[in-house]
């Protein structure tokens, strides 16, 4: 066979492999496994979206790449509602969950080997694959003032942060907006946990005029259904910002064959015409949150940040290494994910989302308080 360099050889192990050990220790718990370790939705798909997709079971044709009218109408009429964004509906473009496009970003917009591209010191994983798979170099930065002069075309941002929780308000997104700017870089904001501040925080998009100034040039905002709507498993999201870098995407996308399926589309028009679901989902959400922090804040574990999203960045005084942390935590039957998955600036601290069942949350949540002293 001929030489050839494969693209999996640029690519780091599936980190989750290593969690496998800790989940066969807590799946031996007698009470079950609480698993909290992946932020993957567990409550019904909301019945609207579900008839919305059945009614377009039978799309026998190709679906347009760039979504029908009614989504992308959806779409921006959604962003200008919830989030004070006004976009021009033909910048809308959907994608085959945000996953797909956080990894396929950089090849779309042609960068390549020469070319950094940034991305949050603690980050979620996909941000350095989407960068290696373009053959370009990630960097690992939140200060933008430590890439130096070096030619860095992508910045990703990414508010509320996976796995922090963490919110960027206005005045730091201005600021990294301003430094691309003047640097003729794109910013990417991966925006897939905006409906979910808690506690008052209000996450605000790369796209609100507080921010760009009124101007989507240069940038690119993610947003996804995955999480605010339980749609996972259909694999919706879309991207929207700079009219002329979307219309480049789908050009590429076109021609690529990354279409969102007719029948996904239609769901995705009705999650987004509807805020019902969304709040009541969001409770939800903030009932577990509620309750898990309280009974980890209870066993002496300490939270930070998480003032949006899905997950707790906990760290607990006798575990300093991430790793013991998950090992207690997997004693008790409870699966979270290690701080270090994130980047090494994660070590010492571990994520622990709350997107379990409320009979998990309980029992995770009954455990912690056994242990509390
Ligand atoms: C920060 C971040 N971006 C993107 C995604 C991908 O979401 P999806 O592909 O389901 O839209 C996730 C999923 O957990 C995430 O945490």
């Amino acid at each position: 066979m001929a030489d050839r360099r494969r693209v999996v050889d640029r690519l780091p192990d599936f980190p989750w492999d290593r969690l496998a050990p800790h989940k066969q220790a807590a799946a031996s718990h007698p009470g079950g496994i609480a698993d909290l370790s992946v932020g993957t939705p567990v409550d019904p798909v909301p019945a609207q979206l579900r008839t919305a997709l059945a009614e377009a079971a039978d799309s026998p044709g190709y679906p347009t790449t760039h979504g029908t009218p009614a989504l992308r109408d959806a779409a921006a009429a959604w962003l200008a509602r919830r989030h004070g964004v006004t976009v021009d509906p033909a910048a809308v473009l959907p994608t085959i969950g945000s996953k797909e496009l956080v990894a396929w970003l950089p090849t779309l917009l042609g960068l390549g080997p020469g070319d950094t591209v940034a991305h949050p010191e603690l980050a979620y994983p996909t941000y350095d694959i989407g960068i290696r798979l373009a053959g370009a170099t990630p960097v690992a930065a939140d200060g933008l003032t430590a890439l130096g002069p070096r030619r860095v075309p992508l910045v990703w941002v990414n508010s509320p942060a996976n796995p922090t929780g963490r919110v960027l308000g206005a005045d730091h997104l201005r600021k990294v907006v301003a430094w691309a700017r003047e640097r003729g870089a794109i910013v990417a904001s991966d925006e897939c946990y905006i409906d979910l501040g808690w506690d008052g925080a209000e996450p605000v998009s790369i796209l609100h005029p507080d921010v760009c100034g009124g101007s989507h040039e240069g940038l690119l905002a993610l947003h996804s259904l995955s999480k605010r709507s339980n749609l996972a498993g259909y694999r919706a999201a879309f991207v929207t910002g700079d009219p002329a870098l979307v219309g480049e995407l789908l050009a590429v996308r076109k021609h690529a064959g990354m279409i969102v399926p007719a029948p996904v589309q239609a769901a995705m028009r009705a999650a987004l015409d509807d805020d019902g679901h969304t709040r009541e989902q969001k409770e939800r959400y903030g009932r577990r949150r509620t309750r898990l922090r309280a009974a980890l804040e209870g066993a002496g574990w300490d939270i930070s940040h998480s003032e949006a999203g899905l997950y707790l960045w906990a760290a607990h005084p006798a575990h300093a290494d991430s790793w013991d942390a998950v090992a207690a935590l997997a004693s008790l039957g409870i699966l979270v994910a290690p701080g270090d998955f994130y980047g090494p600036a994660g070590a010492g601290r571990v994520r622990v989302a709350f997107t379990a069942t409320d009979e998990r949350v309980d029992a995770a949540a009954e455990r912690l308080a056994a242990t509390a002293g």
